[in-house]
């Protein structure tokens, strides 16, 4: 058997003419564009390029943009000054400060600082609890992203047996509950788990995401299982690979995600769908 491959660019750029679409409507129906600042701060190269295409995305849907760089030595208060000023900016929707952030700023009290109503990340406690109550306007854009994938693939979740690795607070942990919310039974796994093999192996879906080039192997994956990578990992030759060993599952596998192609491409979108939601709240509000 050859696995599908699931094409992200693809999924992606289907929902972000959608989001254009739905965007031109509401700025004519209401008048109000829809605003996003994005805030990064230190020299990460990684994070610039995300930034940098966060940026684009928004010009290509028709959002108003703002990127906040800001010294690798900025002190906390004055992180925190600026989110003030954006909490309080009519222009803007949602915020997203990108991760990492340099040690000398806390940023659990920077994602506390973000107003819920702006916290595109879906990172603020408030959202997070909303998250586990099936009550959000927000979703953690990487989980979001596969969750739009497995439905663009028509992978229903339900009743199926479905193993997360790696239990991050962005992407493992918002994962099980967005497979739990949909019926599937979920496995979190993760560095501790003993003979993790034995339960990937049972797995029919296996979301992984542990930051470990190729970890994923095929010998521990069910004939006909779905395999969704969100590991990006760079390779001493400098090309990118996932944490799932890609070549051999797709041998086996019914589906898998490349990297790069996959998750990655679909994260910004749903970045992008929750600004969009985040003005249409506003409105709503006031
Ligand atoms: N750094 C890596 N992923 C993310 C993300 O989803 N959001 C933010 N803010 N920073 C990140």
């Amino acid at each position: 058997m050859s696995a599908t491959i699931i094409d992200g660019k693809k999924v992606s750029k289907n929902i972000r003419e959608t989001l254009k679409t739905e965007t031109a409507e509401f700025v004519q129906k209401t008048g109000v564009t829809p605003g996003l600042a994005v805030v990064l701060v230190g020299n990460d190269p990684a994070s610039a390029v995300y930034v940098r295409n966060k940026h684009r995305a928004c010009e290509e849907i028709g959002f108003y943009s703002e990127v906040h760089e800001l010294p690798e030595d900025t002190r906390e208060e004055d992180l925190l000054a600026l989110l003030d000023r954006l909490n309080a900016d009519p222009k803007i929707h949602g915020i997203l400060v990108q991760l990492p952030l340099p040690k000398q700023i806390d940023a659990d009290k920077v994602i506390r600082k973000i107003k819920p109503e702006k916290d595109v990340d879906a990172f603020h406690p408030e959202n997070v609890g909303r998250i586990m109550l099936g009550n959000y306007h927000f979703l953690p854009c990487t989980p979001a992203g596969v969750m739009a994938l497995l439905d663009a693939y028509g992978i229903d979740p339900a009743g199926k047996d479905c193993v997360v690795i790696g239990r991050s607070n962005i992407v493992g942990k918002p994962q099980a509950f967005l497979l739990l919310e949909r019926n599937a039974t979920v496995t979190i796994c993760h560095s501790r788990t003993a003979d993790l093999a034995s339960h990937t192996k049972r797995a029919d879906i296996i979301v992984v995401a542990i930051g470990k080039p190729r970890f994923l192997k095929a010998d521990m994956v069910k004939p006909g299982a779905v395999v969704i990578d969100v590991g990006i990992n760079r390779l001493p030759d400098g090309k990118l690979c996932g944490d799932a060993d890609f070549e051999p599952i797709t041998e086996l596998a019914s589906a898998i995600t490349p990297v790069p192609g996959g998750v990655g491409p679909m994260t910004i979108t749903m970045l992008m769908k929750n600004t969009l939601t985040a003005a249409r709240e506003s409105v709503k509000a006031d």
